[in-house]
């Protein structure tokens, strides 16, 4: 069975073609580069053992789109092309419409002309937005997005519903991750920003390397645990298992037709400082930081409700929070300039 991945040369994208081959789907990697290495498919070809076809090109660009769904018989599409970058989203918000929202429309558009009806779109956690109680129900309706990135989620979603609403062909998968962090057990792939990294896990790593002089702590004064954040920590290889799980559930269920909405997550909420401490028991390195103030948009707490993606999806966040600490240090030390190294 070939599955289109767009964007598959990035963090999860590359984590889950590993997974993909490893379950014997094909692959075929439809990615422009724009935050991602043809690096990170060559180490994935090397731990599988296969290869994968890849195709550079942008989701925009429905010409070449067009020409890879006739070259290749597609059954399922995994689509994580995305600009992701939450602060950057509010200085050009545009550009996030135009490649996040107009490029799945393009994707959507090319699909329905060759007749792949099966879809898996990677959604976020921040399309609950700061109205809903945690943790967060796959029922509640759309939050109040707190950046054109979150609302560029939100829209799509949307136009899911209403592409499905008009086309009863089409089965669609909307996965809602929680917070991705760690690296494949071999330390040969994770995730490799560009510049500062915006993301907690990635700081801490390179502060653990020396890369950085220390942690920020966008507060210490909310109403959690222990006065900082808390977000749903989950490894990237039990998320890149939940995609096979997605796909394997659209196998089974041939009469399907819609959008189905899961989140992914572990269920638990882990404070910022409860982060540091266990990545410093992981790399035995202390972390320097310091508390600045919050970080605007960022909620205090959410974490999801698994319990759809645990019965339906069968599939759980298996690895621990110890492991997704080992694992993105094994990463970072093997690799301390990514993809360059
Ligand atoms: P990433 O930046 O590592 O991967 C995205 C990939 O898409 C990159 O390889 C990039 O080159 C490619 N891309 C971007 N725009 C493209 C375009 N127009 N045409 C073709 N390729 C394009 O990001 P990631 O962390 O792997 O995220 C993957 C998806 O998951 C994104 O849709 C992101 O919004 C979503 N997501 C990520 C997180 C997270 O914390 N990492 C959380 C929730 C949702
Ligand atoms: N944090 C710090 N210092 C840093 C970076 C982050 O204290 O240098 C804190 C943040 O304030 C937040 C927590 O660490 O409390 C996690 O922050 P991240 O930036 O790692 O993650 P977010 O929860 O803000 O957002 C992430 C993705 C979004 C996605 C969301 C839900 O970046 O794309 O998870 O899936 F929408």
């Amino acid at each position: 069975m070939q599955i289109l991945v767009t964007g598959g040369a990035g963090y999860i994208g590359s984590h889950t073609v590993l997974s993909l081959l490893e379950n014997n789907y094909d692959v075929i990697v439809y990615d422009n580069l724009v935050n991602s290495s043809i690096e990170s498919l060559v180490r994935v070809e090397k731990l599988a053992g296969k290869s994968i076809e890849f195709i550079e090109g942008d989701i925009c660009d429905k010409g070449k789109l067009s020409g890879v769904f006739k070259q290749f018989k597609i059954n399922a599409v995994i689509h994580f092309a995305a600009l992701k970058a939450v602060g950057e989203s509010v200085k050009i918000p545009l550009s996030y419409y135009q490649n996040n929202v107009h490029g799945s429309v393009c994707l959507l558009e090319v699909m329905q002309e060759h007749k792949v009806h099966n879809f898996i779109f990677s959604s976020s956690a921040t399309v609950y937005g700061e109205e809903n109680d945690v943790p967060y129900v796959e029922t509640m309706k759309f939050g109040t997005p707190s950046s054109p990135y979150g609302a560029s989620k939100v829209m799509v979603e949307r136009v899911m519903s209403d592409f499905a609403f008009s086309n009863e062909d089409f089965r669609g998968v909307t996965l809602r991750y929680f917070n991705p962090i760690g690296a494949h057990e071999s330390g040969t792939i994770g995730e490799d920003p560009k510049g500062i990294p915006n993301n907690l896990l990635p700081y801490v790593a390179q502060v653990a390397v020396g890369k950085r002089h220390e942690l920020s702590i966008f507060g210490d004064d909310y109403p959690t645990v222990d006065g900082s954040c808390e977000r749903d920590y989950l490894h990237v290889m039990d998320l890149a298992q939940g995609h096979v799980a997605a796909l394997n559930w659209l196998n089974c269920h041939s009469k399907f037709s819609g959008v189905e909405a899961f989140n992914l997550g572990t269920g638990n909420g882990i404070s910022v400082f409860a982060i540091v401490k266990a990545f410093e028991q992981a790399s035995n390195k202390i972390i320097p930081f310091e508390v600045s103030p919050r970080r605007v948009g960022d909620l205090p707490a959410f974490w999801a409700n698994t319990s759809k993606a645990n019965d339906e999806l069968n599939w759980q966040a298996n690895r621990s929070l110890d492991q997704m600490m080992v694992d993105t240090w094994r990463w970072q030390l093997n690799n301390p300039n990514g993809y360059q190294s």
